[in-house]
């Protein structure tokens, strides 16, 4: 049963994302040393990102013993240019909150050995697990760098931006031919295959369509975000813009069996 949370605003999906990630890491360090999460770049897990450095400044989290796992990473750019995702990760969050950097896990664009590197990251997955991933949604239903076409089988490597994907980048840099045109991801498999529980954020009018797809067409790898649907633990927390292309269905008691949709106060 894949549950939505529908939140009245970009903020909201923020806050209501928050309070899912510190249930889970209060509950899993109570009777663990290490706590895992995954986590997402882009615009739309800002507000997120925030509320986690309010909970660790009011002393509701401590990250010491958390581990994170990034999505991606841009091949050719180095942790310090200033649209790389360690870069953006050190700006959000890490510089924040008291997590060892050593426990800040990234795929290393910069590998002479692709092969090598996403195969190292991946057994790092494999070998730690994940408490908790958190997406984001490209509007062509990419989730990492996942694109259309992707298999549910997928494992980290190295994939070509879809033009689609480059022109939605493009707006984090001065040109659009300065967007990297590749990156290592992590896969479908490694993101369900490996974690306990996933948060899925959109927001916007950009991704309506893309939810809508997601949650109510066919269940495929030309809609990568559709396999979230096959996990038993999710969570997609949506703002009205992001579901109004679905909500008339979801949200009016003609629902799909698979999906429990609530609204947030
Ligand atoms: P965004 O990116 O949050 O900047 O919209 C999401 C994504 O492409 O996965």
């Amino acid at each position: 049963m894949l549950r939505v949370v529908i939140c009245k605003n970009p903020d909201e999906v923020g806050y209501q994302a928050s309070r899912q990630v510190i249930e889970s890491m209060q509950r899993t360090l109570a009777k663990s040393d290490r706590y895992v999460l995954g986590l997402p770049t882009g615009e739309t897990p800002l507000p997120l990102y925030g509320y986690l450095i309010a909970a660790f400044y009011a002393g509701e989290i401590d990250f010491s013993a958390v581990h994170t796992f990034n999505l991606d990473e841009y091949v050719g750019l180095p942790p310090n240019h200033a649209q790389s995702y360690r870069y953006f990760m050190m700006r959000n969050l890490f510089d924040f909150v008291n997590i060892p950097v050593h426990q800040t896990h990234m795929p290393n664009g910069l590998t002479r050995d692709v092969n090598q590197e996403c195969a190292r990251y991946e057994r790092l997955i494999e070998s730690l697990g994940i408490d908790l991933w958190v997406l984001g949604i490209g509007r062509n239903e990419h989730i990492a760098f996942n694109e259309p076409g992707s298999s549910r089988e997928s494992k980290t490597r190295k994939v070509k931006l879809t033009l689609d994907t480059i022109e939605a980048n493009a707006r984090f840099f001065e040109s659009h031919d300065q967007v990297p045109t590749e990156a290592l991801s992590v896969g479908i498999s490694t993101v369900l295959d490996n974690s306990k529980e996933i948060v899925l954020m959109a927001t916007g009018l950009s991704k309506a369509q893309a939810i809508a797809i997601a949650l109510l067409g066919p269940v495929s790898g030309w809609i990568p975000a559709s396999y979230l649907r096959e996990h038993e633990h999710c969570t997609f927390y949506l703002d009205k813009l992001a579901a109004s292309n679905c909500e008339q269905v979801i949200g009016e008691g003609v629902c799909p069996e698979y999906l429990e949709v609530v609204y947030a106060e």
